[in-house]
């Protein structure tokens, strides 16, 4: 057998994307990626959205770490949240190595890591949270790491805060925590995707260009400026956190979506308020909320609920049993065919592995 230094280790996961019905908009640390208020998403199926990431590290590779995402070299270096991801990692791997010396020393070994995702990068489709989960739980993997997805997810924020949520399936909540070191900031699964069988979403892609605002730098400006921030981030999220985990317990979906809708409102509202104001949403956004509140009118009950994050595209979420009223009716209005539409693909809610696998 090759001796371990000059093997290759390697390890390849995929992760998903999810969208969160309570935004997580705005740090109160920005080093460690601590949030202002805790968050709560649901974690879409890898069918149509995933980052595919593989890990490998050998003692015989070039001595710098390595990271390429879609087929481009990064500059690892420069970013601290992908720095600070791996030693993390790389200090859980050194433990294991120091509690038993037969394991090869893959800590000192360099890394490299190829990531890939199948949708446009920084669209605001939540790229950089399946791309920091997978890169934390394919590394996690090749490491052979014993850390639950739980404890991963406080690595996983260090990179995105989004991202902590990607390492589970079904709902998860990201709680914001108290402790000023942020150990106690940890993703949770609420429920898993089974609890709830016939939840749906539809993503409409209304643009796939990169966003005019990042998300880091737009929440920091809304944090600094706006005085809605406050209201929302102390008033508001507790009492909807407490009211859609009720909602998603009792499987409640008018609940679970008037309070998603009016959630994501908020949340553009702050942007709004910010200064200079920010926009995401733009006049097809608008028409995606104009047609579910028609929708819901319409039918009498509420069957739909939309949501946006730091970009234009819409994600509608419905039950299986109102597909054709909801899905149907969406394509049909605001279909590829309609101006202003790059396009429109449907999606289902994961059922995530713990090694992150559907
Ligand atoms: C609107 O997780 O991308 O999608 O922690 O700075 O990387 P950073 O921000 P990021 O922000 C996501 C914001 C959001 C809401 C959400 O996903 O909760």
């Amino acid at each position: 057998m090759a001796s371990s230094n000059e093997s290759v280790y390697r390890a390849t996961t995929t992760a998903p994307v999810n969208i969160a019905v309570i935004k997580y908009w705005g740090k109160r640390d920005t080093i460690l990626n601590l949030p202002t208020n805790s968050s709560l998403s649901v974690t879409l199926s890898q069918r149509s959205l995933r980052t595919l990431t593989t890990a490998s590290c050998s003692g015989n590779f070039p001595a710098e770490d390595t990271l390429n995402l879609n087929g481009k070299p990064q500059d690892i270096q420069s970013s601290k949240r992908t720095l600070a991801c791996i030693s993390s990692l790389r200090a859980h791997r050194k433990a294991l190595e120091d509690a038993d010396s037969s394991l090869p020393a893959l800590s000192k070994f360099p890394l490299r890591i190829v990531s890939e995702n199948n949708f446009p990068t920084a669209a605001g489709l939540a790229s950089s949270a399946a791309g920091f989960a997978a890169l934390v739980r394919a590394v996690a993997d090749l490491y052979q790491l014993p850390q639950s997805p739980k404890e991963l997810s406080r690595i996983a924020r260090q990179g995105s805060g989004s991202a902590c949520r990607s390492l589970m399936g079904g709902y998860v909540a990201w709680r914001t925590g108290e402790l000023a070191d942020g150990s106690d900031s940890l993703a949770e699964e609420v429920a898993p995707a089974s609890h709830w069988p016939e939840m749906r979403a539809l993503v409409l892609v209304v643009s796939a260009e990169k966003k005019d605002v990042p998300s880091t730098e737009g929440m920091q400006t809304t944090v600094g400026t706006s005085a809605l921030f406050a209201e929302r981030a102390q008033n508001v999220v507790p009492q909807r956190m407490a009211a859609i985990e009720t909602a998603i317990r009792d499987r409640n979906f008018p609940d679970f979506a008037e309070i998603t809708m009016r959630d994501s409102n908020t949340f553009h509202a702050t942007c709004l308020d910010s200064w200079p104001p920010i926009f995401y949403m733009n006049d097809v956004s608008r028409a995606a909320v104009r047609l579910v509140h028609d929708i819901n009118r319409v039918v009498g009950r509420t069957v739909a609920a939309y949501t946006f994050d730091a970009g234009p595209n819409a994600v509608i979420y419905y039950e299986d049993k109102d597909s054709e009223l909801v899905a149907g009716t969406v394509k049909a209005i605001l279909g590829p065919n309609t101006e202003g539409w790059d396009g429109a693909f449907y999606d289902r809610i994961a059922n995530v592995t713990a090694s992150g696998v559907s």
